[in-house]
């Protein structure tokens, strides 16, 4: 196993070009199921999970092909409908070929991922989604059995809390199904209207994208689908956020600014220089005293659970107290008791952190617990006393592309250990 090791090297300087979201394309290639013949998604990141999820398309039969950042996904061989647990368990949207395959072949197995690292994450209310539109859902040994007679049926579905990947498993299944569908409370990150998007592409009925109503008229087929896999707006946060932890001067261009706010938001309220051009963000931390912030992650537009690690690391820098709050996901703190091994002082109490910022941060051995907590780690050790040394990197490998590589072009101090670490 790969480990990094971080050391401080000064401000960061430069600009950062954004790469296309993970959690854009994984529902766009999962989607590719729902037609016969060759789909196209370009802008894909090159990333860990996208190799997962390619695997998990090859398992079900399909080919893989298409030149940098472009894929090719080549459905006319799916014929294995299942997702095997060893695909599943190693990446959670490995869930979504479960509304896919049902909704085109009437059935489908698929592995329960289990719990992730920050603890148990259901997915019941893809399960129940489906049933509304028809779909008999079994579990046994571990796997879904999803099945219907001949196509799902329209149905009325209200998602009691707002869940970005049961609305897309959902949506996907609604475009096949037989009659009109209606998605309430449907989630409405913008990795939600992308695969709204796509499956326009395909030539499906979807009235009321950006909303929390989605109104689908099934369709007896799709066509393969062509589409442009959005900027990855967490990437860019992280890296905005780097700027900001070592009090630099961070662009990030190709990003769309209307889907940041939340995190521009923050910025400002801390006293960060945030300036904002049609497609890329600029933060100034140089030579600005910082501010304290409360900060509470909620579904979008609210601020994102996937920024949170980076920003409680930023807070750590910062003289004062901030509070920290993940409603989205309780239990996402793994990165505190990594944090405090560099120095931070936080007290955690259910979905809240206390950060008592301000304290000296010295390098020590840290261990990435997730994805995000990974980039947090490397945002703490850019500005540590010393080298910090981060073993587990896989997790960042799952969802930042070329990350050292554009860390170091603005300045970071990163160096990959190649098969070490724990
Ligand atoms: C997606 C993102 C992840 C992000 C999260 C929240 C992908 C591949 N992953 O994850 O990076 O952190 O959105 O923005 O896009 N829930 C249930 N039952 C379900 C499904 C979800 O109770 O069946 C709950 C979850 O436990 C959580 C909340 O709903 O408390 C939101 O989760 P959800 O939006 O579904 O997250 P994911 O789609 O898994």
């Amino acid at each position: 196993m790969d480990s990094f090791r971080v050391t401080n090297d000064g401000p960061l300087a430069g600009e950062v070009v954004t790469s296309g979201a993970k959690n854009a394309v994984l529902p766009m290639m999962a989607a590719a199921l729902l037609a016969d013949g060759i789909s196209e998604i370009t802008n894909a990141p090159h990333l860990k999970d996208m190799k997962t999820m390619s695997d998990l398309l090859r398992v079900i039969g399909c080919r893989i092909s298409g030149a940098e950042h472009e894929l090719l996904i080549d459905t006319r061989g799916a014929n294995h409908l299942e997702a095997p647990y060893e695909l599943v368990k190693t990446m959670r949207a490995s869930f979504y070929v479960l509304g896919p395959l049902v909704a085109r072949f009437g059935r489908a197995r698929v592995s329960l991922p289990g719990g992730c690292a920050w603890g148990p994450r259901p997915v019941d209310l893809h399960l129940k989604g489906l049933e509304a539109l028809g779909a008999t859902i079994t579990v046994t040994h571990g796997y879904v059995e999803a099945t219907c007679a001949t196509r799902l049926k329209g149905g009325v579905f209200h998602f009691p809390i707002s869940s970005v990947g049961a609305t897309v498993n959902v949506l996907m299944a609604a475009t096949l199904a037989e009659g009109t569908s209606i998605l309430h409370n449907s989630a409405v990150e913008p990795e939600v209207d992308a695969t709204v998007d796509y499956l326009l592409s395909m030539g499906a009925d979807i009235q009321g994208r950006g909303t929390r109503t989605l109104t689908i008229q099934g369709k007896t087929e799709l066509h393969p689908g062509k589409g442009r896999t959005i900027a990855d707006r967490i990437e860019a946060g992280t890296f905005l956020a780097a700027g900001v932890i070592t009090r630099g001067c961070v662009r990030t261009s190709q990003v769309d600014p209307s889907h940041q706010e939340a995190l521009l938001d923050v910025f400002r309220r801390m006293n960060v220089g945030v300036q904002v051009g049609p497609d890329w963000i600029e933060v100034d931390a140089r030579n600005r005293e910082l501010k304290a912030v409360d900060i509470v992650a909620l579904p979008f537009p609210g601020f994102p659970t996937d920024m949170q690690a980076q920003l409680m690391a930023v807070l750590t820098t910062i003289p004062g107290v901030s509070i920290v709050q993940d409603t989205v996901y309780t239990d996402r703190f793994m990165h505190v008791a990594e944090l405090e091994r560099l120095g931070a002082d936080i007290r955690l109490k259910g979905d809240t952190a206390v950060i008592h910022g301000g304290t000296k941060l010295s390098g020590a051995q840290v261990m990435a617990s997730d994805l995000r907590a990974s980039a947090a780690m490397v945002l703490a050790g850019l500005v540590a006393d010393g080298a910090t040394d981060i073993s587990r990197i896989y997790h960042l490998d799952r969802g930042y592309e070329d990350f050292e590589q554009k860390l170091m072009a603005i300045g970071g101090k990163v160096e990959r250990i190649h098969g070490t670490g724990a």
